[in-house]
């Protein structure tokens, strides 16, 4: 495999000549082809400056200048495009990054897995339910869960619906942190009761009332609220999955002279549609947006010196970031030998640690989740195993919500197996609550650096 192929052979289609895993069969050609055509011709979502921008402060991160905090659902559902549903998604990650920017002593990138994380890579193609085989549900961009056959049958037009919730829910995203959302230093604005449970409550204490003080201290000298002072940027992300979907987006620029996916700043390749020789990594090689791939131990050598080659030939930095995620058991062991590989390669790369993928399990009674003491675990050992190697662990990649859900357990509230049925929610995987979140970014950012 020639894994420098030069730019001129690139263009928004050329990876229609390679396998593209994960894609939804379309029974209606010409629909299909309208829907595209519709897509084209509406505005982009976000704009190539902002995408150039957060490439920039990518790059600062893979020096350890700067820390990025991405997170959001698993798989956003049409549904949750609602106003409170996205402030709480919103605020959940402006509080995280207030407590790893104290923390971390760092500005903080803030990217949501949000405003187009609508379709997922599956495991099969179809679902068997008592006797019954219809098309596996690969997210609300694609087809609905509901088990019929219609319900299942992949449909177009979900990639305009899709397409116009992404451009809300960035619009009304936009809107807040524009128009003072970012006013989190009052204490009321924080949900805390969490922390009556925590052992380490006086030190949780500490951390919010030392943050509320030096917001007021910045604000006192700078004369304005936060949020006018800070640029406080929001980026969005969403697995690069459906091409088709994807390829629509993609708009020549002219000042840059290159392609932009302009439906998201920050699109990543996940695990299963990683194969080099596959249409994804095709298509994300031509692509000027900063990428990223998800990267698992079972990736030898080779196949990672080739992912990196491929989507970061120019070395450009703030391009190419590898989200690792091996699982805690499994981190000490593969990590040091992925950091050596690229390393040999030659090019820079933004390190980032997704705790939740390596780490799903599914309880005696058959319901998925994610402990958080193997999350913290994981996240722990990210940051010491980097330190060892010399390298820098610039960033964490979650699967969280604003929401009170029961979905992954532990905590400070110490949630167990049995307490999972009261609000689990997720139709895909499960996802750390606000409480969790929130006292994860206290522990990343209050333990000891190595
Ligand atoms: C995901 O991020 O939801 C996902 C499917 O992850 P991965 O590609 O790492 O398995
Ligand atoms: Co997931």
């Amino acid at each position: 495999m020639n894994t420098a192929l030069p730019l001129e052979t690139w263009s928004p289609t050329s990876w229609q000549s390679r396998p593209a895993a994960q894609q939804p069969r379309y029974a209606d050609p010409a629909k299909l082809e309208r829907v595209l055509a519709q897509l084209g011709a509406l505005p982009p979502i976000v704009v190539s400056w902002e995408v150039d921008a957060l490439r920039r402060q990518l790059a600062e991160a893979e020096e350890g200048k700067r820390f990025l905090l991405q997170g959001g659902d698993c798989a956003e559902s049409f549904s949750d495009c609602e106003s409170s549903r996205i402030a709480k998604q919103l605020k959940i990650l402006l509080q995280m990054s207030l407590v790893l920017l104290h923390g971390l002593k760092k500005p903080v990138i803030r990217v949501g897995r949000m405003a187009g994380q609508y379709a997922k890579p599956r495991s099969a193609d179809t679902e068997t339910r008592d006797g019954i085989t219809l098309p596996c549900y690969r997210g609300d961009n694609v087809n609905h869960a509901g088990f019929t056959p219609l319900e299942r049958e992949p449909d177009p037009e979900l990639l305009l619906r899709g397409y116009e919730r992404a451009a809300l829910t960035l619009n009304f995203v936009r809107a807040l942190v524009d128009g003072g959302f970012a006013d989190l230093h009052h204490p009321e604005y924080w949900d805390l009761n969490f922390m009556q449970h925590a052992p380490s409550r006086e030190a949780y204490q500490k951390i919010v009332d030392s943050i509320s003080d030096a917001l007021d201290f910045f604000e006192a000298i700078s004369g304005g609220p936060i949020h006018e002072t800070s640029q406080a940027r929001f980026y969005s992300s969403h697995e690069g999955l459906l091409l088709l979907y994807e390829q629509s987006q993609t708009r020549f620029i002219p000042r840059r002279n290159r392609w932009y996916n302009l439906s998201t700043h920050f699109p990543w390749i996940g695990m299963r549609t990683a194969a080099i020789d596959g249409a994804h990594v095709e298509y994300f090689r031509g692509i000027s947006n900063p990428v990223a791939v998800k990267v698992g131990a079972s990736m030898d050598d080779a196949w990672l010196q080739a992912l990196v080659e491929t989507l970061n030939p120019d070395n450009e930095p703030g391009r190419l970031t590898l989200i690792h995620r091996l699982g805690a058991k499994d981190i000490e062991r593969a990590l040091p030998r992925m950091v050596e590989a690229v390393r040999r390669t030659g090019r820079r790369v933004l390190w980032v640690c997704d705790p939740m993928h390596g780490n799903t399990e599914t309880t005696a009674s058959g319901i998925k989740t994610r402990r958080f003491e193997n999350i913290l675990s994981e996240v722990q050992a990210a940051f010491r195993v980097h330190h060892e190697m010399g390298s820098v662990l610039g960033g964490v990649h979650c699967e969280l919500t604003g929401d009170d859900v029961t979905e992954c357990t532990g905590g400070a509230r110490g949630l167990a197996d049995v307490d999972l049925a009261r609000a689990y929610r997720t139709t895909v995987d499960p996802r750390l609550n606000y409480e969790q979140a929130l006292e994860l970014a206290m522990l990343i950012g209050s333990q000891r650096r190595p």
